[in-house]
Formats: structure tokens, C-alpha cells, sequence
């Protein structure tokens, strides 16, 4: 994946700030989305944002669709159609083709099925294979479901660490599992090349998108992958509890439609044939059997509104502007960071500057109170010479401690030189680094 981060002048102020702001496409983006008035939201990964549209289209639904239309609107609103519809719009988002992506149930449930579907595949095809291999660091979910996928086919899972994850596909591997985008440490694993070397090993490749769809651009097909689900109400802003989504490469859906393989939440609405009430189940064609039952149509509304949100993007460069601009993004925080940094150790540097200054004065003060004292003393006991005078008062303690305070203060104004004092005055910085975490 080539995501080019673009030039960054350097930011010299609130200006230059502004002015970013004002040349950004992208910029336009804001106003789809409701926020509360000086809020940075920056939780995406976890619940993405409430896009403008979403209020107005549920209270369609459920005033006029649903409070109108009763249950003509499964036909006439469309709304059994979409797990295909949205399936198709995340498609775009994903590097997949449309009718390849269904909408449906939760991440977990997806990884269950899509999971219990690979090992089904594997043990037909390698039955020798007995690892479920994942990382260490992956989401709890995607390793209890791992473990119970497991058990109920016979399997082990064994993990690894995230940067060890090539060497331990050997040929017991029948499965890698893997989240693309790490939830805790944000590291992204290489989709193209770990796929290639999971297959090189024998293996089949799921991959949670659930921190990647609509934050970075995947390209499934691009990187050969077996299977995929990911999250709707993260990145893709679909709300909280939002329905997840779940893709399988065609020459899996399609062998599953030749061999007439299920997976095992075979659910009415994953049925060839769901209105016809039959009494045993024959699978739906393609990804369409990997929807289990009834779809919430609210939940499913909300979350086109947020999936539309990308086309909105599209017009300014889509998914890869949004991937440029979050790499610029990053590296401003980068950059304000380190203003940061430098604020506190300038801070630190006067605060060590000062205590110098004050230690040097009360010591010259000490010195020359003790030297007219001693010179006092010699002029009263003897009639010394003034060069004697000059020795015997400066022959004392008092020299001793100036001496000493003078080294403490030459350490505290040495250390606070290595301050670098170019750029922004410190005061300055400080400005600028309230304004933006302000802003
Ligand atoms: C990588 C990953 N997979 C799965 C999930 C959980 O998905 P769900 O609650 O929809 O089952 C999360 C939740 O944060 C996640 O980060």
C-alpha cells in the first residue's frame, strides 16, 4: 500500500494554521458530522462521530417507513435489501467488488462465522493442519471466539507476537486471523505481503478491519485475502452497536455455492429462499449466506448515513486525501509535541537561570560582609600591611563558600543553556500550543 504523506511547511503560527485549514478540500467534511462546540474528537477507533444526516433519515424511517409504510417498507423502502446495499457501499471502502460484502450481525459474530467457514474449507482440503494462528496483542473478541472456533473443530490456536507473526506460519497453520490495524498500538500489519506468505505457507487469512475500514485504504483483491469482517460503528460512523460487516474472496463463496457448504449460524435470512418457508435450509448464493437473521433496519439506516459520508469525500480525493490528511495530521501533533517539550524545558531552564542569579547575589553579599568584618578584626589587632590585609581576610571560610556557590551556580546556568532558543520565543509557543488545544 503506497500512501504518500505530503510535503509539510513548517507551522510558524495560528496563521499558517488557517491557512492549512482554508486550502483543505477536505475541509467541507466537518459540517457533516454534529459535534459539541470546541470539542476534538479523536475516538473514532472506538465510537465514530454522529454524521448530520443520520437524525434526519432515522426519523424518516420511523415516522413515515415504518409509521406509513408498515410492512410493505421490507419491499417498497427497500429494507430488505440492505445488507446488500450498505454491503455494496463498504465494498468501495475495502478493495472489494460489489455483492461480495454483507452487512449483518456483530464483528464477532462475523469472525465466528467467517472463522468456523476457513477451518471447514481447510479441513476438507489439508486436514493435517491444526492451528488457528493469531497475534498476541488482538482484540479479546477475535481470540474467544478463536479459542471456542477452536475447540468445536478440533484445532489449537497458538499466538504470536505481532512482529513474529511470518515466522511462526509453518505447515500445521490451517488459519491466520488477524486485525489489520492493532486496537491498542495502532501498528498496522502489511496485508499484501503477510497474506502472500500466509498463503505460501499453506494458509487461509481473515482479516478484522475493524480499526482500518474507512480509516485507511484496504484493498482485499488487491492483497489476494480470503476473508474479512470489520466494524460499522467505528470508522464508519454507523452508530452505536451498528451492524458489522463480513467479505469473502469469490473463490470461497463461489466453491461454498458448488459444494453447497454453510456456515454455521444458518439462520432463515441466509436461506436460498427465505419466503418460502422451507423446512431445511438451503444457502443463499455467495456472500449472501453469511447473513444470519433479522436485520435492525434503524441501526442499518444509521449506518448508510455514516458509510454515505465517504461518498461525500470523494469529489476531494476519498480514501486516500482522508489517509494523507490523517498522516499530516499526525505529524502536526508531532510537531506540536515537541513545541511542547521545548516550552517545559525552557521553562525549566529560566526557573534553573533564576535560582543562579540569587545564589550568586546572596553569595557576594556573605563575601563582602565577611571580608569587611575580617578586615575590621586585622585593622583593630594589628597594623598589618594592606597586601596582609588582603590575604589574611580572603584566606577565610567566606572565600570557601563563595567558591562553592559559584560552581553550583555555573552547573544550573550550564544546564540551562543546552536549551536550543531559536524558533518561536517560549511565550509564543505558548500561545500557539493553548490555541490548538483549545481549538
Ligand atoms: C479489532 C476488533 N474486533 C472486534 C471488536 C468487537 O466487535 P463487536 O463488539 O462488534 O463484536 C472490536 C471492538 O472494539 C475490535 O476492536
Amino acid at each position: 500500500m503506497d500512501v504518500i504523506a505530503p510535503d509539510l511547511p513548517p507551522v510558524a503560527s495560528r496563521e499558517d494554521c488557517l491557512a492549512l485549514d482554508r486550502d483543505d478540500p477536505l475541509a467541507a467534511l466537518r459540517d457533516e458530522f454534529v459535534l459539541p462546540e470546541g470539542v476534538v474528537y479523536l475516538d473514532g477507533n472506538s465510537l465514530g462521530a454522529l454524521p448530520r444526516r443520520t437524525a434526519a433519515r432515522l426519523a424518516e424511517v420511523a415516522q413515515r417507513e415504518w409509521g406509513e409504510g408498515l410492512i410493505r417498507s421490507w419491499n417498497d423502502a427497500g429494507w430488505i435489501d440492505l445488507s446488500q446495499r450498505i454491503g455494496d457501499k463498504i465494498a468501495a471502502l475495502i478493495g472489494a467488488r460489489p455483492g461480495e460484502v454483507s452487512v449483518a450481525d456483530s464483528t464477532s459474530l462475523n469472525v465466528f462465522k467467517s472463522l468456523s467457514a476457513a477451518a471447514a474449507l481447510q479441513r476438507a482440503d489439508a486436514p493435517r493442519r491444526r492451528v488457528i494462528l493469531s497475534e498476541r496483542g488482538n482484540f479479546p473478541t477475535d481470540l474467544y471466539i478463536a479459542e471456542s472456533v477452536a475447540a468445536s473443530h478440533g484445532l489449537v490456536l497458538r499466538l504470536a507476537d505481532g512482529e513474529r507473526i511470518d515466522a511462526a506460519l509453518d505447515d500445521e497453520v490451517a488459519v491466520l486471523m488477524l486485525t489489520h490495524v492493532n486496537y491498542r498500538s495502532g501498528r498496522m500489519h502489511r496485508l499484501a505481503e503477510t497474506t502472500r506468505a500466509a498463503h505460501a505457507a499453506g494458509a487461509l487469512v481473515i482479516w478484522d478491519l475493524a480499526h482500518s475500514a474507512g480509516a485507511v485504504p484496504v484493498d482485499l483483491h488487491g492483497a489476494n485475502a480470503d476473508f474479512a469482517v470489520g466494524c460499522g460503528y467505528k470508522y464508519l460512523n454507523g452508530g452505536p452497536g451498528a451492524p458489522a460487516f463480513v467479505w469473502a474472496h469469490p473463490r470461497h463463496t463461489e466453491r461454498m455455492d458448488r459444494e453447497q457448504l454453510r456456515q454455521p449460524l444458518s439462520g432463515w435470512l441466509g436461506h436460498a429462499a427465505p419466503f418460502d418457508f422451507a423446512p431445511a435450509y438451503r444457502p443463499a448464493r455467495g456472500i449472501a449466506r453469511f447473513v444470519c437473521g433479522t436485520p435492525s433496519v434503524l441501526a442499518m439506516s444509521a449506518l448508510e448515513c455514516g458509510v454515505d459520508v465517504f461518498a461525500a469525500a470523494e469529489p476531494a480525493g476519498g480514501m486516500a486525501a482522508l489517509r494523507a490528511k490523517s498522516i499530516a495530521r499526525l505529524a502536526r501533533l508531532r510537531d506540536f509535541r515537541d513545541v511542547d517539550e521545548g516550552v517545559t524545558r525552557n521553562r525549566r531552564a529560566a526557573a534553573r537561570g533564576r535560582a543562579a542569579w540569587t545564589l550568586a547575589i546572596v553569595a557576594m553579599m556573605t563575601f563582602c560582609r565577611c571580608f569587611a568584618r575580617r578586615v575590621k578584626r586585622t585593622l583593630r589587632s594589628a597594623q598589618s600591611s594592606f597586601v596582609q590585609i588582603l590575604v589574611r581576610a580572603s584566606h577565610c571560610s567566606c572565600m570557601c563558600r563563595l567558591l562553592c556557590v559559584g560552581l553550583v551556580s555555573r552547573f544550573l546556568l550550564r544546564s540551562g543553556s543546552d536549551v536550543p532558543r531559536d524558533g518561536m520565543p517560549a511565550c509564543k509557543r505558548d500561545c500557539e500550543i493553548r490555541h490548538v488545544r483549545s481549538s
